[in-house]
């Protein structure tokens, strides 16, 4: 077995079963890149302040810069007996460079390193991630902006209840998606401080210079507390907390994608090119992609869980529990990145039926508030205004027809105040388009819900 840096005070070699239990290269490995630039900064800084010669600061930034190197070239691997990716790197760099990589870890320890590791790791992500959450919503703004005018049922308990767009529809999740990089971007706000310093726990006696090292790695600022440096994974679980939301978004959506891609509905077919089929029988097209974002919704809401549960009555400092941290956040990561393309593919591919829309809004009587408020604004009482319109309403399922169907002489049979206009005032076009209110469905007002959308958007993405 390898020999380990801290063996010193050890009498015995460790026994196997704990080396394989212990080791956690198999996945830290991805952290090599921030693991290496952090070191970079490090080194640098000590050089800076005469802690280690600028000799040896120069052998150790070259050492670490071919390392990355020759990781990035595929000119070495990971030895799956290091203990973890910081081991590695230190002893990869003591190879090359003898005494001089000895002094890299002056001032440091694994546990503030493996601390910054994440945070840098997963600024990185937040980034990748809002990539291609903008791109999710511009795939869906430009949905929107073809459909001002798709008129469909909005639905509540899921029966038909009033008259919407489609934009309309659409545009509620890019207020969800929006939220979700703002969430992003506030997390990536907190997480923008170097804990490098906190050394194992109380800090170190050398006279590191703390704000440099963040400033080389554009960290915004430094941790306040040693104990909190190396013992706070509160970025992590925020993170996963928003990936968590945001898949509750992607699975609500996903849920009516297959509602309304079944022949029940048939609101949208999905594309070829994003449907899958099955092995026994011959006609199916399933819409595989949203099912198994809705499934794999559960997996990202199960490694919150996992690290809520692997941090909660930790005694501060750092703990070993918290390398259990990191397979559940890749994962997460994984899985929203494998998800995003996919389903933003799906989305822009689908086909929109737009007169199945709206024969569903035409049926279902979407526009009796509408004949209620046509009442009010003749000057009945809201409450018996219902009353006149849901009778209307059962006279029409009594004679399966629509409220537009039923003659003048229907109408005023129930209340004489209604007049010739009544048709104007319940027609789909018009229960859509009065409700201008801001937030509301009216052709003109989702035309501006829009472009400010893009604005936001533009916003949100260069913050
Ligand atoms: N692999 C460890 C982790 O991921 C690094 C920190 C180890 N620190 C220690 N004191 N053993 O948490």
């Amino acid at each position: 077995m390898s020999k380990k840096m801290w063996d010193g005070r050890f009498t015995k070699e460790t026994d196997k079963a704990v080396n394989d239990y212990n080791s956690s290269i198999s996945f830290d490995y991805r952290l090599y890149k921030h693991d290496i630039n952090g070191s970079i900064a490090h080194a640098t800084m000590l050089a800076e302040k005469n802690i280690i010669s600028k000799e040896d600061g120069i052998l150790i930034v070259d050492g670490l810069r071919q390392i990355l190197a020759d990781i990035e070239n595929a000119k070495i691997t990971f030895n799956p007996n290091a203990e973890d990716i910081h081991m590695f790197v230190e002893d990869q760099l003591t190879k090359r460079i003898g005494d001089a990589g000895k002094r890299l870890h002056t001032g440091r320890s694994r546990n503030d390193q493996v601390a910054l590791d994440i945070k840098l790791y997963l600024l990185e992500q937040i980034e990748n991630i809002q990539v291609q959450l903008e791109l999710l919503c511009r795939t869906i703004l430009v949905i929107a902006s073809k459909n001002l005018t798709t008129i469909l049922p909005g639905y509540t308990h899921l029966q038909r209840a009033q008259p919407i767009t489609f934009a309309h529809h659409m545009m509620a999740y890019v207020e969800m998606f929006l939220r979700d990089i703002s969430r992003l971007n506030d997390c990536a706000d907190r997480m923008n401080i170097s804990p490098l310093g906190s050394g194992a726990l109380a800090g170190t006696t050398y006279d590191l210079d703390r704000k440099s090292v963040a400033n080389m790695l554009g960290l915004s600022g430094i941790t306040d507390n040693s104990l909190d440096g190396v013992s706070d994974r509160d970025y992590v679980l925020e993170f996963a907390s928003n990936l968590s939301i945001f898949m509750v978004h992607i699975s609500r959506l996903s849920e009516e994608i297959i509602l309304w891609s079944s022949q029940e509905f048939s609101f949208i077919e999905l594309d070829d090119s994003f449907s899958t089929g099955s092995s026994i029988m011959p006609q199916k097209k399933n819409p595989d992609v949203a099912e198994l974002s809705r499934g794999k919704a559960g997996r990202v809401f199960g490694s919150l869980m996992t690290l809520l549960t692997v941090m909660k009555g930790l005694p501060l400092a750092y703990n070993k529990d918290m390398q259990e941290d990191k397979e559940a956040i890749f994962d997460s990561v994984d899985t929203v990145n494998t998800c995003l393309p996919a389903f933003t593919g799906m989305l822009r591919t689908m086909t929109i039926h737009t007169e199945r829309m709206r024969q569903a809004a035409s049926g279902g009587f979407t526009n009796a508030t509408d004949l209620a408020d046509y009442l009010v604004k003749k000057g009945i009482p809201f409450r018996d205004a219902h009353e006149i319109s849901g009778k209307l309403v059962r006279h029409c399922i009594f004679n399966n027809c629509a409220l537009l169907d039923l003659s003048i002489d229907d109408f005023k049979y129930f209340s004489p105040i209604i007049s010739d206009d009544i048709y104007n005032a319940i027609s789909l076009e018009t229960c859509v388009n009065e409700r201008k209110i801001v937030g509301g469905p009216a052709f003109d007002t989702v035309k501006k819900a829009i472009s400010d959308a893009y604005t936001k958007l533009d916003s949100l993405i260069k913050n």
